[in-house]
Order: C-alpha cells, then sequence, then structure tokens
C-alpha cells in the first residue's frame, strides 16, 4: 500500500499530532505524516516533528502572502491529503479549493453544535447531558463540512472544562485515526 503522503498542520500542544505520527508508523495504515505546519513558532507540537524527523515549517498565517507559501510547501513535500489539527486560523478558499475532500479537521463538539472557539465552556453554560468530537471534511465555512467520524460520552454533573477536555481528548485519539481509515477504505 503507497501511504498518502500528508501534512498535519497545528497550532499548539499537538496532541493529536503525535497520535497521529503514532498511528502512522504501522504499515496498514494508510497516511505517513510528510510534514508539519504551524501558524505558531512557539507551538509546543512541533517537538513531536523534530522527534520523529519530520519536516516542519512555521508559516505566520497574518503574512499576506501566507497561503502561497502553504501551496509551495506542500507542493515541495509532495502531499495529497491535509489533517488539521488544533490549528488556530481558518483555511482559505483558494487551498480549499485545491485540496477539495482532501482537508479533514477534528473538533471537540458534536457538530454541527458548538462551532467555533471555546467549546467547552458553552457545553457546560448549556448543561448539555452528552457531548464528544467530530471528525469532519473542510470547506470554506467554520467546523461545518460533511461528518466522517463522530464519538459520544455522557458528561458527569461534577465535570469542568479540565475534566471534559481530558474526556474530549481520549476520544478524539480513537476518532481521527478512525475517520482516516475510512476515508481510504472507501476509496
Ligand atoms: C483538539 O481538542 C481539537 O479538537 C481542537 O484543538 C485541540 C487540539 O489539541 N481543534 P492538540 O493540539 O492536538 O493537543
Amino acid at each position: 500500500m503507497v501511504k498518502k503522503r500528508t501534512c498535519v498542520f497545528i497550532s499548539g500542544q499537538g496532541s493529536n499530532l503525535k497520535n497521529l505520527i503514532f498511528h502512522s508508523r504501522d504499515k496498514s495504515f494508510p497516511i505517513e505524516i510528510s510534514l508539519v505546519i504551524s501558524n505558531n513558532k512557539n507551538a509546543k507540537g512541533i517537538i513531536y516533528a523534530k522527534k520523529f524527523d519530520i519536516p516542519y515549517v512555521i508559516i505566520n498565517a497574518k503574512h499576506r502572502n501566507s497561503d502561497n507559501k502553504i501551496l509551495k510547501n506542500l507542493k515541495k513535500f509532495k502531499i495529497s491529503f491535509i489533517c488539521l489539527a488544533g490549528y488556530m486560523k481558518i483555511i482559505s478558499n483558494k487551498i480549499v479549493k485545491k485540496f477539495e475532500k482532501k482537508i479533514i479537521n477534528i473538533h471537540p463538539s458534536l457538530l454541527p453544535k458548538y462551532k467555533g472557539l471555546n467549546t467547552y465552556t458553552k457545553i457546560l453554560r448549556n448543561y448539555e447531558k452528552k457531548t464528544g468530537c467530530t471528525v469532519h471534511y473542510v470547506n470554506n465555512k467554520l467546523d461545518d463540512g460533511a461528518i466522517i467520524v463522530k464519538k459520544i460520552f455522557y458528561v458527569n454533573s461534577n465535570d469542568n472544562k479540565i475534566t471534559l477536555k481530558k474526556k474530549t481528548q481520549i476520544m478524539e485519539y480513537k476518532a481521527y485515526p478512525e475517520a482516516i481509515v475510512k476515508i481510504f477504505r472507501n476509496r
């Protein structure tokens, strides 16, 4: 099996990046992580790129030609699939069009509920009984594309932002690889 050359976009901790690197070392997993792009030079997740010898580039999304820089690097590293993992910037239309149905994202709620930021605060404020995470295709609207995998758990009355995040991320580490396997099984 020829693995899809994949770029993971990050902005912060990179625990999903680490998890995807771990899975990609299995020879039956459909992707290999060939590039990491971060908009934040201080993103902790960069250590995983360094540790596993994966090329990485820092591209400040505020720069006028950042889209071109991203596209140039995707081309240079022959990237055919993109995973957003805690990337705190909106992917521009230009990139979405070039990589249609080839960009996926993970979001810490049961989409279409709670798109955007401050998800855990909103979930707690609304006394949701259940929550989880969603892996979805990226289109030109925020947290909106077709859903690939959802994982659900029940919220406890004593849950807070910290415990919700922990529980959600445990689900994410299962959901993201599962979604990737599902996508390529169907292609
Ligand atoms: C994840 O919880 C994901 O749902 C959200 O950002 C978080 C990133 O965490 N989009 P990490 O950087 O992968 O640890």
